[in-house]
Formats: C-alpha cells, structure tokens, sequence
C-alpha cells in the first residue's frame, strides 16, 4: 500500500464530507464513484442535511462503484440507499444507476463511463474521485479476495461471482479504479482493524490499491499501530 495518506478521526464521515465540500468546490465539474454497503451512509446523510448546501452540486456527475445484482427497490440494492440517503435530498444532479438486475449490465455502464468521463493518456476514464469501503475480508467495491474480477487488467466493469457470499455483483475492477485522479477509502469500526492491519502488506484487495487517502476511526488505527509495531 504505496502513497498512502490516513486521516484519523472520532467520525471519518465527516472528515471526508469536509475534504468532499473542498475538492468539489474546487473544480468546475466532477465525476464521481460511490461504494454502496452501509458506511457511506452516515456520509450521504451529512452530505444531504448540514452540508448540502455548501456543496456545489450542479457541477457533479455520480456514478456507482459496484451494485448487487437485485432490482433498484431491493433492500440490498446500493443505489437504493444512495438514492434514500442522498440523491432525493438534492437539487436534481446526474447520477447513473448501473441496472446490475439485468444481463449486460457490465458493457452497458462501462460504455457509459466512456461516454461521460474524459479519458487519460492510456484511454481508461478518469473519474475525479472514487469513494471505496472495505469489508473485514479487504474487499473493496465487490473485489473480494479470491474472486475473478481481481484479476482483470482490461475490461473497465465485470459481472464478479463471489462465492463466499454465494452471490454475484456487478463492479468497476482495479485498472478503472486506479485510474481515478483520487482513490478516498472510509472505513470505521473495530471488525476492520485487522484487514486494514494488513492493508499495508498488499495482499487484500484493498490494498492493491495505490495512492489512496484513508479516513478511518480510532478503533482501526489503533490496530494497525499495534500490529505494526507487534505490541498486539
Ligand atoms: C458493497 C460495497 C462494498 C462495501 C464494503 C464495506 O456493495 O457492499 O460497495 O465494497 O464498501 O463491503 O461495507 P460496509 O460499509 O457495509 O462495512
């Protein structure tokens, strides 16, 4: 886990929200990537109620980071928590769902990423910001350790069988993530301690990851220091 900044705090929410209001106040327009699962929550909460109005929201572009593949009223569903947490509570902005319920949901929103984000020089597009979380195992999006889609260096978004979960989810895979001009992680509570612990090594998923900025709890630093320092 190479260039890495972590930000320690009672509630990395909002650290983060506060970095979010600066970075995207900053530019003229941004696209931005958001993990689903339940720690952004607390994050699209704030971004929605206190700190909606200090953000400039007509300039953002949304995208998902990865979708169960159930329908978008599904309990499970991520875009709809994002939409729930978030996307109701703002002016109307654009925000592309990734319709993982239906077959060719990995080449249709990989065409639309294309279409909508501005390449780099190697033509993968790059995403202003791309806002990940990660699972006790080290996943992170829905690149879980062991599965197919870490293997992937060409295709931007696959369909990824994860066996552990005896379910498949639809995810951007490492190449479109790494592309990212930022690569924010938030990450709370003492049952990721040990994964972020090993995060450093690379050998999770998370951690394969480079240049990336952390806003983690006390709980999870505390962790790593003392496994860092073997005092664990
Ligand atoms: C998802 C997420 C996933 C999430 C981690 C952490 O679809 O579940 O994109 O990558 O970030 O699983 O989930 P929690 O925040 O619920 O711990």
């Amino acid at each position: 886990m190479q260039d890495v900044l972590v930000h320690v705090s009672d509630s990395p929410a909002t650290a983060l929200a506060e970095r979010f209001v600066e970075v995207v106040n900053a530019l003229p327009h941004m696209s931005v990537a958001v993990s689903g699962g339940s720690t952004p929550r607390e994050l699209f909460r704030i971004l929605a109620g206190r700190m909606r109005d200090a953000v400039r929201w007509e300039g953002v572009q949304l995208f998902q980071v990865d979708e169960r593949c159930v329908p978008p009223d599904d309990a499970e569903s991520n875009w709809r928590m994002l939409e729930e947490e978030l996307l109701t509570h703002l002016p109307q902005i654009e925000a592309h769902r990734m319709e993982a319920e239906g077959p060719g949901a990995d080449e249709r929103y990989e065409a639309l990423l294309r279409q909508h984000v501005a390449p780099n020089a190697q033509g993968v597009p790059e995403l202003d910001l791309v806002l990940l979380g990660m699972g006790p195992d080290g996943h992170t999006a829905s690149l879980f350790p062991g599965t197919d889609a870490l293997a992937e260096q060409e295709r931007l978004v696959v369909v990824n069988r994860v066996p552990q979960l005896d379910t498949t989810r639809v995810t951007m895979t490492f190449p479109l993530l790494q592309a990212a001009r930022r690569r924010w992680f938030l990450v709370r509570g003492a049952d990721k301690a040990p994964a972020f612990a090993q995060v450093r090594t690379g050998s999770l998923p998370a951690g394969l990851l480079s240049d990336c900025e952390w806003f983690i709890d006390p709980a999870v630093a505390q962790e790593a220091s003392s496994s860092a320092d073997g005092t664990r």
